[in-house]
């Protein structure tokens, strides 16, 4: 009897759940009419359509305002699987979702230009802009009006001015860069099994240099180095003893963001995968073939290296946008900000009233994360929906008033007055609003060989855990924050599609 019961609740259960899932895809497909909005309301420009900025646009009433969204970008990217697609574990498209859907989706029309922000007058509120995509109309620059704006540009990355960075190596930011990344990696492979190769071009060849001991730079080299260990050496015997990784970082140890204990599993985690780690070295010039370090030797002496590449990704953090560079100098209250836009409390732009910034773009106390960012385009959303609300009490608070001077009688005048009073009380817990409060879920990163490390904040403080279980915590928190339903099945069907038949080695 108890089976028989277990049996139809699961049944239940699954049909509840196949039920609703299909209910919330043929929501998704069939989006409803959207209104217009109204044209006397003020203009909200959003620049860029990265975390701080789809974050606000999810919870933003776009009713309230005349939404305009600017970005070189018609898609959101779920950054923390960018590494996975660098080796053909997750497809790109997975996790980029595109920008129209989360649009269309709202209730009142928003406007989207693909197109990149190139300056902000801040004196005329006018962003200019313009269409650097392949096919150009009749028009590719013009300009945008605003009432209010916020910027969520990012960031571009760091290279120090160090001579050949730009010219001979990938980043790892965009969806280009990942895909880059993948050709790159299966034409070292291919190369170095060209016929007659010599064996010193064939060891330089295979040599996959990672600069840059920050997250980006150990998930990538932990990616890298299953690809080899699960499909490469498999498919392409020939190259397995000379492939091999090696992550270079400046500083005495990686991952500094992370607790003590974890950077030491990380690195002998790395050990036996057998990915080097080259720390105390930092990288002064970058050649076609090979990169000049200065390597700290234990007593402290400093002595140049010339390190020889194939493959050469360079992951050494966050500089500032020209956009934003432009803007910070047409504002003397920014004149010592050096890493971004300083912001006050409520993510106003300092010396700005009606200009805001999020993400890695805007100077706060915390980390440039996507966690910071998502939770600052969540607060601008609550501030601008409050302000709307605020401003619609306020303008019923002068109506209601010239009607009870206008009032005929008494009873009329206290039934007016009462309306004001509940108004008002309606407008104190409006105005509540407090400022930004970041709230640290703790920090994720893939290792590779099914390990991952995490520093979680709980209640009782940190919980710093690594392994295999912490990897199975990575994988489900991270199917769970794509950004749609669709995203997760996607995600989930590539890591399924590459535990079966392993991950392509066809170099497009
Ligand atoms: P972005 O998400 O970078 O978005 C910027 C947007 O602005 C883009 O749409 C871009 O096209 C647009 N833009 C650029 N220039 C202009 C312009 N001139 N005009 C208009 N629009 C413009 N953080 C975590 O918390 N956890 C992780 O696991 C994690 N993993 C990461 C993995 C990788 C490989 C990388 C690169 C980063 C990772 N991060 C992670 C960091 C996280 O991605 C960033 O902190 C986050 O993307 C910042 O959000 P943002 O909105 O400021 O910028
Ligand atoms: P990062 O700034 O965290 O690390 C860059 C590293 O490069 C630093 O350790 C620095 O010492 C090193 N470096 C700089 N110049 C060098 C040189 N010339 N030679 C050798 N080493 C050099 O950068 P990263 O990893 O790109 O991350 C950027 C931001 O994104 C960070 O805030 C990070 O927390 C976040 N992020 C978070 C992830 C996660 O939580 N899993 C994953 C990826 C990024």
């Amino acid at each position: 009897r108890f089976l028989r019961w277990t049996y139809r609740l699961t049944v239940l259960g699954l049909l509840g759940g196949t039920g609703y899932l299909g209910y919330r895809i043929y929501l998704l497909r069939h989006p409803e009419e959207q209104v217009e909005p109204d044209p006397s309301k003020k203009t909200l420009v959003i620049l860029g359509s990265g975390w701080g900025s789809v974050s606000l646009l999810k919870k933003l009433d776009t009713e309230n305002y005349n939404v305009v969204v600017i970005s070189p970008r018609n898609f959101f990217l779920f950054t923390p699987l960018l590494p996975s697609c660098t080796t053909g574990l997750i497809e790109h498209r997975s996790i980029m979702e595109p920008i129209r859907n989360i649009l269309r989706h709202k209730k009142a029309t928003v406007k989207f230009y693909e197109a990149e922000a190139t300056k902000i007058d801040y004196e005329k509120r006018l962003v200019y802009i313009s269409d650097d995509s392949e096919i150009k109309g009749d028009v590719s620059h013009t300009v945008v009006p605003f009432d209010m704006l916020v910027v969520g540009v990012g960031a571009e990355n760091a290279t120090f001015g160090i001579p050949g960075v730009r010219e001979h190596s990938c980043f790892l930011k965009e969806v280009g860069d990942a895909q880059k990344i993948r050709k790159r990696i299966m034409d070292c492979v291919e190369t170095a099994s060209f016929k007659d190769q010599t064996e010193e071009e064939v060891k330089r060849l295979l040599h996959m240099v990672v600069v840059g001991g920050g997250p980006t730079g150990v998930e990538f080299a932990g990616e890298l180095q299953d690809f080899f260990e699960e499909d490469l050496r498999k498919w392409i015997p020939g190259i397995q003893d000379n492939f091999h990784v090696t992550l270079v970082e400046a500083l005495p140890n990686i991952l500094p963001m992370f607790s003590k204990q974890l950077i030491e599993y990380t690195e002998s985690s790395f050990k036996e995968e057998k990915i080097t780690i080259r720390t105390k070295t930092m990288v002064k010039k970058v050649t076609d073939k090979y990169i000049e370090a200065e390597v700290t030797k234990p007593d402290g002496t400093k002595e140049l290296e010339k390190i020889p590449y194939g493959l050469l990704v360079w992951a050494t953090g966050n500089a500032v946008r020209n956009v934003v560079k432009d803007l910070m100098s047409q504002i003397p209250a920014q004149k010592n900000s050096r890493r971004g836009l300083a912001v006050n409390e409520f993510l106003v732009v300092n010396g700005t009233e009606n200009i805001w910034a999020v993400g890695d773009c805007a100077i706060t106390n915390y980390a440039p994360t996507a966690q910071v960012a998502s939770q600052e385009g969540a607060f601008l959303a609550r501030l601008f929906n409050t302000m709307a609300k605020t401003e619609a009490l306020e303008e019923e608070l002068k109506k209601l008033s010239v009607a009870q001077q206008e009032a005929k009688n008494d009873e009329a005048r206290n039934e007016i007055f009462a309306e004001i009073k509940e108004r008002q009380r309606q407008l104190r817990r409006t105005k509540q609003i407090g400022p930004f409060q970041y709230s640290h879920q703790g920090s994720l990163a893939y290792i590779g060989k099914e390990r991952a490390v995490a520093d979680i904040s709980w209640v009782s403080g940190n919980i710093a855990s690594g392994g295999t279980m912490t990897y199975l915590f990575w994988r489900s928190a991270y199917l769970s924050m794509v950004f749609s339903a669709r995203n997760r099945i996607l995600v989930a069907t590539d890591w399924i599609k590459a535990k079966i038949f392993g991950r392509d080695v066809s170099r497009e």
